[in-house]
């Protein structure tokens, strides 16, 4: 009697709609995605890999010139803070390098003063010579920087 109406309207409609939607919407986003991260690689490597890139920044940021060896005082050295690293120079044309980021918590060095590299939160000196512990409380020295000397020019290895 009245059976076959009831089952009649629920079928054809619902799913052709949401079922049509469902996949194109799914290709779009792919796609776009897909897209996006194309596009973010190729502004990383554009970025990273270029050298001289268009931007005119001279700071080595990954194996660029650091400094010119006149630039770091004998007997002392220069502190980099963008690159986090200690440029030494302990006896005439001996260059050394170190992280800029104290062993004992971790703050950045500050100061070369006297033979010494100087953190200012708690007081840790290391040597310019090694990196080596000089006043507690670190009692790890600073790890050990690979740098280039190439004629005056000073670049991380
Ligand atoms: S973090 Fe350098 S002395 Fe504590």
């Amino acid at each position: 009697m009245t059976v076959s109406q009831e089952s009649a309207p629920t079928d054809p409609p619902v799913p052709t709609g949401p079922t049509a939607l469902g996949p194109c919407r799914r290709s779009v986003v792919a796609a776009v995605g897909a897209a996006g991260i194309a596009a973010a690689l190729t502004a990383c490597g554009s970025g990273d890999g270029g050298g001289s890139g268009p931007t005119g920044d001279a700071s080595a940021a990954g194996g660029g010139v650091l400094a010119k060896t006149s630039d770091i005082p004998e007997g002392g050295g220069k502190i980099f803070a963008d690159q986090g690293v200690v440029v030494t120079q302990p006896k005439k044309g001996e260059f050394k390098a170190f992280t800029a980021t104290c062993t004992h918590q971790g703050c950045k060095v500050t100061k070369i003063e006297g033979g010494t590299i100087d953190c200012p939160c708690h007081g840790s000196k290391f040597s310019i010579e090694d990196g080596s512990v000089k006043h507690p409380p670190a009692t790890q020295p600073l790890p050990a920087k690979q740098i280039k000397v190439s004629g005056d020019s000073i670049s991380l290895a």
